[in-house]
């Protein structure tokens, strides 16, 4: 009989995920293997939603934005119910293995559910915001500091010509990947992180001090949780509930523009990129590595590396324990900050 594994993507979409799938499937194929597509995440083992994926079904798929399984956000260890129907369709398909491909939530349950349900997995760490221990890069991540840096190189045509401040709000959760490298990638003048919590007085200082060395526009980017420093905090309760809401992140762009142009009588604008970070076709570099991930992916199921993810250190494909990767976030490089703050101002 051939060989049967699973594979699904749950949580937040980003680029790469398609090259993902297509990888498992051809490096599944090429071993005489079959690999079943499960539908919107755990959702579809749960209600028995599947589609086998054949060679012709993923062809085409790499440059493609999202994912063709769907996501959803569902975790199977919040009911025993759902538990129980995806121990039973595990069953049914008959599957020896299933590749996960996740962010940090995702890659929790997935731990929780091999650790304590002994169901046989791997997982692929995938988000935008780089925030997995454990690997140097997640797949999404440089696509979206390339829509970033996009963003900044456009906003500094636009600034100049209005000498204005412009602040770009940017994804990330609560890490500050994706602001400093899109901050140092278009030459921002700012660059404000959730590691490092802001005075505000510093900001305007900053940017008047460009303004009196003729330098008429200047580049804001703000971490979607970077916070105020609670000793120079001019968020109202209110608002602060509102912007760092534990759901959803955004907003602080909005507030930090206003309090720049009261503090500094400079003409500021605001934009916020949101899910076009997140949208589109993968970058060259995320094709590349989430291809590299699937093809280990599928090898890690072969050896029965349970419980293990596929990682990249010093660009070699490597494994790491979910334990480790969930562990904690991993924060923004102080290194990778502090290049960023030689260029504030
Ligand atoms: O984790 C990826 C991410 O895009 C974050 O950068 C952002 O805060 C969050 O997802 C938005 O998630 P949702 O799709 O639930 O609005």
């Amino acid at each position: 009989m051939k060989k049967r594994i699973g594979i699904l993507t749950a949580g937040g979409d980003c680029p790469g995920l398609n090259a993902v799938i297509r990888a498992v499937v051809r490096r599944a194929v090429a071993d005489g293997a079959e690999v079943v597509g499960v539908k919107n995440g755990w959702r579809g083992l749960a209600e028995g939603d599947v589609e086998p994926l054949t060679r012709s079904a993923v062809t085409g798929i790499l440059p493609r934005g999202g994912t063709i399984l769907g996501t959803s956000r569902l975790n199977p260890l919040d009911s025993p119910d759902t538990l129980a129907r995806v121990k039973k369709n595990w069953q049914r398909f008959g599957l020896e293995g299933l590749v996960v491909v996740g962010g940090e939530g995702t890659l929790s349950a997935a731990l929780d559910i091999w650790r304590d349900h002994n169901l046989p997995l791997v997982g692929i760490p995938k988000t935008i915001d780089n925030d997995i221990r454990g690997t140097d890069f997640t797949f999404g991540f440089d696509t979206a500091v390339g829509v970033v840096t996009d963003a900044v190189d456009r906003l500094h045509s636009t600034a100049e010509s209005h000498h204005r401040v412009m602040v770009v709000e940017v994804m990330g959760r609560h890490t500050g990947w994706i602001a400093a490298y899109g901050g140092i990638a278009g030459g921002a003048d700012v660059v404000l992180v959730p590691e490092h919590p802001f005075r505000i007085s510093r900001v305007c200082e900053l940017l008047k001090h460009r303004e009196e060395q003729g330098r008429a526009f200047s580049i804001v980017v703000v971490a979607e949780d970077a916070h105020p420093h609670e000793e120079e905090n001019f968020l109202i309760d209110e608002v602060r509930e509102q912007i760092f809401r534990h759901d959803r992140l955004g907003g602080i762009g909005t507030a930090l523009a206003q309090e720049i142009e009261d503090c500094t009588g400079i003409e500021t604008r605001v934009t916020k990129l949101g899910y076009v970070q997140r949208g589109g076709s993968p970058s060259p570099f995320d094709r590349v590595l989430a291809t590299r991930f699937g093809v280990k992916a599928y090898e890690m199921i072969q050896a029965e590396q349970w419980g293990q993810m596929a990682a990249i250190r010093a660009n070699e494909i490597v494994t790491v324990p979910l334990e480790e990767a969930v562990s904690e976030l991993k924060r923004l490089d102080e290194e990778i900050y502090n290049v960023a703050e030689i260029f504030f101002g």
